[in-house]
């Protein structure tokens, strides 16, 4: 198949490079751009463990064609830390609020974007905005605990 040339804005940063039409970009994101946060997890859209900000809202890049990309402004979690951890970082690791890790990259900015939309977020907008990322380890509520504390105002800067 003939690659097709794209450019994409990747945590601030131009990018172009070529791709297969059947490329997605979760696999572009990690082979090809050397971003390693968003996982590889169910591969069909069910597990949240491969979200982005896509043109600043969150989208599963395993269900994303890289030609899909074109143009667009992408963000991972590296882009968000890049100055350092967020507010919600930190309140999760003084909560050891995930234990193997493997959902984390795709839970934070699920919730990132929560916050963004509702700082003030009630239990049940956050609940109903990390809905679509599995956590097989943590029962969620050490998550749910840290989002909440932000959405309180209440976590330390
Ligand atoms: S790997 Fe994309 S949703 Fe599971
Ligand atoms: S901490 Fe292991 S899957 Fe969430």
């Amino acid at each position: 198949m003939k690659n097709i040339s794209i450019q994409l804005k990747l945590n601030g940063v131009r990018r172009t490079l070529e791709v297969e039409p059947s490329d997605v970009l979760l696999d572009v994101l990690r082979d090809k751009l050397g971003v390693k946060s968003p996982k590889v997890g169910c591969d069909r859209g069910d597990c949240g463990s491969c979200t982005v900000f896509m043109n600043g809202k969150t989208v599963r890049s395993c269900l994303v064609l890289a030609v899909e990309a074109d143009g667009a402004d992408v963000v991972t979690l590296e882009g968000i830390s890049k100055n350092g951890p967020t507010r919600l970082q930190k309140e999760f690791v003084k909560r050891n609020s995930f234990q193997c890790g493997f959902c984390a990259p795709g839970v934070i900015l699920s919730a990132e974007e929560a916050l963004k939309k509702h700082p003030r977020a009630s239990d049940e907008e956050i609940k109903e905005h990390i809905a679509g990322n599995l956590c097989r380890c943590t029962g969620y509520k050490p998550i749910l605990d840290a989002i909440k504390t932000v959405a309180s105002g209440k976590a330390s800067k």
